[in-house]
């Protein structure tokens, strides 16, 4: 489904964000990137999404590959997949039920893009996706009058909509209480588990990790360091992932609760 080869970002000002990185997911998959902050998560995502240019290597969408692809052919790849950011890149003065319409963009034809013509089917389709979060009720609202839980739900509706099958979230949840965090990451764990959607997400706490994720990825100074499942993610693998509690100075805790508190504390910054 995703495989990225050997892939490498150097940015102009001589920062080397990732240092080869080589993963597979495999269709259906529910995989988690962890990592300090600077780890490279979010430049990894955005090589992915084919939105920055790696210095070297390649990435392969469902055996396509992004990194050489021309133009049309990566509006078609990204046409199929999902973008959750933590910013919820909403129109804010478009109604909810126009955002939502968007996700449909790489679906009607361009003409209609334009004119923002969507079909019945199309319609139907987002108000299925916002009835499915909750928020059918807001369609005619404007985006930018809800709160910024129902705006993340809303990007979730319009990621339905686009009924993608590959969804990359980038921290979708750092910016909600914990409810809403969790009912955030809910919907996307339901839509990779009722609708297979291969999903991959950056998390900053590993307890959400933990709970949501099928498969860890560990990523240290732009290279993975641990990639193993959910259950594997122990006191060595955290170690491995943010460096040695000691560090931070939080030597004296129950051991595992220390590391997973270091882990947050150390991505919290
Ligand atoms: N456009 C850029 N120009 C120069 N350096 C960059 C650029 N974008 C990211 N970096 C650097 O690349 C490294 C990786 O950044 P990245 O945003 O991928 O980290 P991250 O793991 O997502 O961190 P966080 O958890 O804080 O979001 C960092 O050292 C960052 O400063
Ligand atoms: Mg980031």
């Amino acid at each position: 489904m995703l495989r990225t080869e050997d892939l490498r970002k150097r940015f102009p000002d001589g920062t080397e964000a990732l240092c080869g990185v080589s993963l597979v997911l495999r269709a259906g998959e529910m995989a988690c990137v962890l990592g300090s902050s600077g780890s490279g998560k979010s430049t990894l995502m955005r090589c992915v999404a084919g939105l920055i240019e790696p210095t070297h290597g390649a990435v392969w969408i469902n055996g396509r590959p992004m990194t050489s692809a021309g133009e049309r052919e990566r509006r078609r790849l990204r046409g199929h997949m999902g973008f959750i950011f933590q910013q919820f890149n909403l129109v804010g003065r478009l109604s909810v039920m126009t955002n939502v319409l968007i996700g449909r963009l790489g679906r009607v034809s361009p003409a209609w893009a334009i004119l923002h013509q969507f079909g019945r089917s199309d319609r139907a389709c987002a108000y299925r996706a916002l009835e499915s979060v909750g928020l059918a009720e807001k369609a005619r609202q404007r985006a930018d009058t809800l709160s910024g839980g129902q705006q993340q739900r809303v990007a979730i509706a319009r990621v339905l909509a686009q009924e993608p099958f590959l969804v990359l979230a980038d921290e979708p949840v750092s910016s909600l209480d914990p409810r809403l965090a969790d009912s955030v990451l809910g919907h996307l764990l339901r839509i990779n588990r009722e609708d297979g959607v291969t999903t991959l997400l950056n998390l900053h706490t590993v307890e959400l990790a933990r709970r949501y994720a099928d498969r860890i990825i560990g990523l240290g100074q732009g290279q993975v360091v641990f990639d193993g499942p959910v259950h594997a993610l122990d006191h060595d693998a955290l170690e491995l992932i943010y460096g040695p509690a000691g560090e931070t100075g939080s030597a004296d805790e129950d051991e595992e609760g220390a590391r997973a508190g270091t882990a947050r504390e150390v991505v919290a910054v």
